[in-house]
């Protein structure tokens, strides 16, 4: 292990209970649950993976404590009841084998509780809040029950302790709230009062569940509306009173756009907030935020801006993290994009088990574990067409199966469209991926062939078992009037045409890549214009950085929508809007984004003609994103 790491890897005792080492994977739902709130055998081999992959505490999404008004999502751990005990303390067994603590977040969600996951009751809250109904007195005492309740039930199913969600505007956090909480008993008001929900369930779990049960109280460190930093960090102090253990400081009130920092924020944007928490207490101190880089987390231990870090979507993405980075691996750390698309997307848009867009066993470690990859029974040859994303993943893994894996890529890199989308703004951590999966081949022994167009000729004199056509799609040029004093867009993202400060570029099509190349275009001091037909643009993209990239191109782009482009000229572009009115707009450059055409459909045929046994992946089997051309590329592997 390198000198610079080491401080990652110090003991800690937290409380009464020893952590190997100041790694915790902090919270992330999986929905690796029933809807009635038991637990699903997924659970177990994910947990496993993340406890081998040597981290010192997991600290398990949050469970809800009072079924069915408390939930969070649809899918979510019923703890008030011993209904999934059994299964949980097998799978805490599990992650104490490898030395890995782990503790069980409990949470009530507040107003955040949609009343359709929760049998249609109304959402609750300190006071009347956002379509939420203030709670009466009784509940309230209700609700302390249940948190000591499942906080015992936490125990008897084997975990080394809790943490108690007060952060991200969840119930507890909007009694710490001085803008949501108004109550005029003794739970509201002063600061102390607004305190004594968390302290009465900080002593009542200490007394129902003795020591060394580590409590944690996970906080937000800034509210917005509410508490400021000096305010939670007196509450940070009073939580030590009561008796916890262990402070985990987030931040945001609004889940999930405020609490989950994107790709545009930077590495590490709260540990000012430790920072500060650790002038005043004395128990260890947890700081979260995209935290990722091996040196720069061992530094925030060095420098004593926390205790402990936790290094959440990056675990999810390579739970072999602690491990490579013991071992001087850190190369071989496949680097998480902080994109959202697989983990919360799957959560928030499909309602399905956390995926990840780079790891396609995430969610399916029940299927396969990348750690133990089956050799296939008969070793084939097998050709790879096309080195982007997609053609990479399936060559790994086929060749971990132990097959001889031929990749043939036309251009004289690897890459494909995953090269373009790290050329555009904040999407450095792309290029990193990239590299990764390009230096993962090699390590799995894959034959790369640079500059090499497959045609049926090839394809005849390789003379492959199987073919798996990656061969993507590239940017279409419609039958538009004028086409030809435009340009394709993936030139000029791929830098081939070159945008100069002060120029009027119109970019037809407001996909994602249209988008974020008008957003380039601006930053780089050019004057940007989307024209899009349909009624809204980035269309399909990720969540957050969608908004964010709207948000910035409506301020500081012309964004048209729902026009029809007639014509275009050598310095400008006709177009009609929604009333079927004419429209000219300057045009020093015309860079087309608008839709794919798929590659080496033909080819695809004459291999089926010929009698090959012949496959189509990612882009090329459907025009998508990284978590569709992994998972796609997975299931082939797997299953020829
Ligand atoms: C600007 C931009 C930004 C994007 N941002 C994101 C994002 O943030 N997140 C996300 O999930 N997705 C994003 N995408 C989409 C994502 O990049 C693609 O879905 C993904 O890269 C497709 O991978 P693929 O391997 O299927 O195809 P490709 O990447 O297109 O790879 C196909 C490869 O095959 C090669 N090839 C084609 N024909 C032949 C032949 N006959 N012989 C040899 N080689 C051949 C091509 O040269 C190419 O390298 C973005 C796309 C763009 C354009
Ligand atoms: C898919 C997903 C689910 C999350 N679920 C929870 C949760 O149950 N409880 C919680 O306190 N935070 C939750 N978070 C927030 C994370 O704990 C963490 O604060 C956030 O991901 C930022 O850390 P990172 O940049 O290291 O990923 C979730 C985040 C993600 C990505
Ligand atoms: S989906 Fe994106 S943000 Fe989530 S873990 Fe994977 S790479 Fe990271």
């Amino acid at each position: 292990m390198k000198e610079n790491v080491k401080a990652l890897f110090q003991p800690i005792r937290v409380g009464g209970i020893e952590l190997k080492n100041r790694i915790v994977m902090p919270p992330m739902d999986t929905c690796a649950f029933n809807f009635d709130g038991t637990v699903t055998p997924k659970l177990m081999p994910y947990m496993r993976n993340r406890a081998k992959g040597g981290a010192g505490l997991i600290i398990q999404e949050c469970a809800d404590t009072s079924w069915p008004e408390g939930k969070n999502g649809p899918r979510e751990l019923r703890m008030d009841v011993p209904d999934s005990i059994t299964f949980l303390h097998d799978m805490t067994n599990v992650v104490h084998s490898f030395g890995t603590k782990i503790i069980l977040q409990l949470n009530h969600a507040g107003f955040q509780s949609n009343p359709v996951n929760c049998e249609g009751r109304q959402s609750v809250c300190p006071s009347d809040f956002n379509g939420a109904r203030a709670m009466t007195h009784e509940e309230v005492l209700k609700v302390i029950q249940d948190f000591i309740v499942c906080a015992y039930n936490a125990k008897l199913a084997g975990y080394d302790g809790v943490e108690l969600h007060a952060a991200h505007g969840y119930l507890l956090n909007c009694f710490l709230n001085p803008a949501i909480n108004k109550r005029e008993d003794e739970f509201g008001g002063v600061i102390e009062n607004r305190f004594r929900m968390v302290g009465e369930i900080i002593k009542g779990i200490r007394e129902k569940c003795g020591y060394p049960f580590l409590i944690s109280v996970r906080l937000g460190s800034v509210d917005n509306p509410g508490n400021t930093l000096e305010e939670s960090v007196e509450i940070a102090y009073m939580c030590e009173q009561a008796g916890a253990d262990m402070v985990n400081m987030s931040s945001g009130f609004n889940p999930p756009m405020d609490t989950n920092p994107t790709q545009w924020a930077q590495e590490g944007l709260y540990i000012p907030f430790s920072e500060a928490v650790k002038k005043k207490v004395s128990i260890p101190v947890a700081i979260v935020g995209k935290l990722k880089t091996p040196e720069f987390c061992a530094d925030v231990i060095k420098n004593g801006s926390a205790d402990l870090v936790c290094v959440g979507r990056q675990l999810l993405c390579d739970p072999e993290w602690p491990n490579k980075i013991m071992q001087d691996r850190i190369n071989e750390i496949r680097p998480c994009l902080s994109c959202f698309d697989g983990c919360m997307g799957a959560l928030l848009t499909r309602n399905e088990i956390t995926r990840c867009s780079i790891n396609p066993y995430v969610g399916f470690e029940d299927f396969q574990s990348e750690n133990n990859v089956p050799k296939t029974a008969e070793p084939k040859t097998v050709l790879v067409v096309g080195g982007g994303i997609s053609g990479m993943q399936f060559a790994i893994i086929s060749a971990r199966r132990g097959n001889r894996v031929i990749l043939a890529e036309k251009e004289d890199h690897l890459g494909g469209q995953m090269l373009l989308a790290g050329l555009t703004p904040h999407k450095e951590a792309v290029l990193k991926a990239l590299k990764w999966f390009e230096e993962e081949c090699i390590r799995r022994g894959v034959e790369i062939r640079l500059n090499q167009n497959v045609d049926l000729d090839y394809v005849n004199t390789v003379k492959p078992d199987q073919v798996v056509l990656a061969a993507g799609a590239v940017f279409a040029m419609p039958p538009i009037e004028g086409i030809e004093n435009a340009v394709n867009g993936a030139d000029v993202i791929a830098r081939k045409i070159e945008t100069k400060p002060g120029q009027n570029v119109v970019v037809i099509g407001g996909g994602v890549a249209g988008a974020e190349l008008a957003h380039r275009i601006v930053l780089e001091g050019g004057k940007a214009a989307v024209l899009e037909m349909l009624p809204e643009i980035c269309r399909g993209g990720e969540l957050f950085h969608t908004m964010l990239l709207k948000d910035y191109l409506e301020k500081n782009a012309t964004v048209l929508t729902s026009v029809a482009v007639k014509k275009i000229n050598p310095d400008s572009v006709e177009y009609e809007d929604a009333d079927h009115v004419r429209h000219t707009i300057p045009a020093d450059l015309t860079a087309v984004c608008a839709g794919q055409k798929k590659m080496g459909l033909g080819l695809y045929d004459q291999l089926l003609e010929a009698g090959y046994e012949a496959y189509r992946i990612g882009n090329n089997e459907r025009a998508a994103n990284f978590l569709n051309a992994t998972r796609s590329a997975f299931e082939l592997a797997y299953t020829i």
